[in-house]
C-alpha cells in the first residue's frame, strides 16, 4: 500500500468494554462509515493484560493506570482500523475530549458518556501512535486491502 497517499492514512479505534456493554458498537461504526471513512479491520476480543499494558505503556506511572488496565480487560473490546484523509485527527475530533464532560455534544463521548474512567472509546493520538497500535492489535493479514467501488463520492 502506498502510504504517501494522503487518503490512505490509518487510525486505531476501539470500543472499550463499557461501550460494548452499552450497545454502542454499531453507533460508533456508523459515525465513521457515514463520515466516509473506510473500515479496514475489526474484531471483538477480550484483550490480554499484556497487550493493554503495552498499549498504555506511556501511562504506566499515572495513578489511574492499573484501574485503566483492569477496566480495559473487564470485557470484550471492539478493535478497528479506519482509513481516510486525516483520519487520526478527525477520529479524535469525532470521539471528543478524553474527559467526556469536556467533550462537545455531537461527539461520541459528548453524546454517550460522563466519566473519564468510562469514556467508551479509544482513538490513536498521532499517525506514529496509530502505526504502533495497529501493529500491536492486528496481524497484517487481518487488515483488508480494498478500494471503495467509487471514491469520487467521498474525495
Ligand atoms: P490518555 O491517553 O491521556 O487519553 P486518550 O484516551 O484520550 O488518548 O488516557 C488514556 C485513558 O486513560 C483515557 O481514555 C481514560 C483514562 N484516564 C483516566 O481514567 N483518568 C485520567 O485522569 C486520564 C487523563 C485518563
Amino acid at each position: 500500500k502506498n502510504m504517501t497517499d494522503a487518503n490512505a492514512e490509518r487510525t486505531f479505534i476501539a470500543v472499550k468494554p463499557d461501550g460494548v456493554q452499552r450497545g454502542l458498537v454499531g453507533e460508533i461504526i456508523k459515525r465513521f462509515e457515514q463520515r466516509g471513512y473506510k473500515l479496514v479491520a475489526g474484531k471483538l476480543m477480550v484483550a490480554p493484560k499484556a497487550l493493554l499494558e503495552n498499549h498504555y505503556k506511556d501511562l504506566a506511572d499515572k495513578p489511574f493506570y492499573s484501574g485503566l488496565v483492569t477496566y480495559m480487560a473487564s470485557g470484550p473490546v471492539f478493535a478497528m482500523v479506519w482509513e481516510g484523509k486525516e483520519v487520526v485527527k478527525m477520529g479524535r475530533k469525532m470521539l471528543g475530549a478524553t474527559n467526556p464532560r469536556e467533550s462537545a455534544p455531537g461527539t461520541i463521548r459528548g453524546d454517550y458518556c460522563i466519566d473519564v474512567g468510562r469514556n467508551i472509546c479509544h482513538g490513536s493520538d498521532a499517525v506514529e501512535t496509530a502505526q504502533r497500535e495497529i501493529a500491536l492489535w492486528f496481524k497484517d493479514d487481518e487488515l483488508c486491502d480494498y478500494e471503495f467501488a467509487d471514491k469520487k463520492w467521498v474525495y
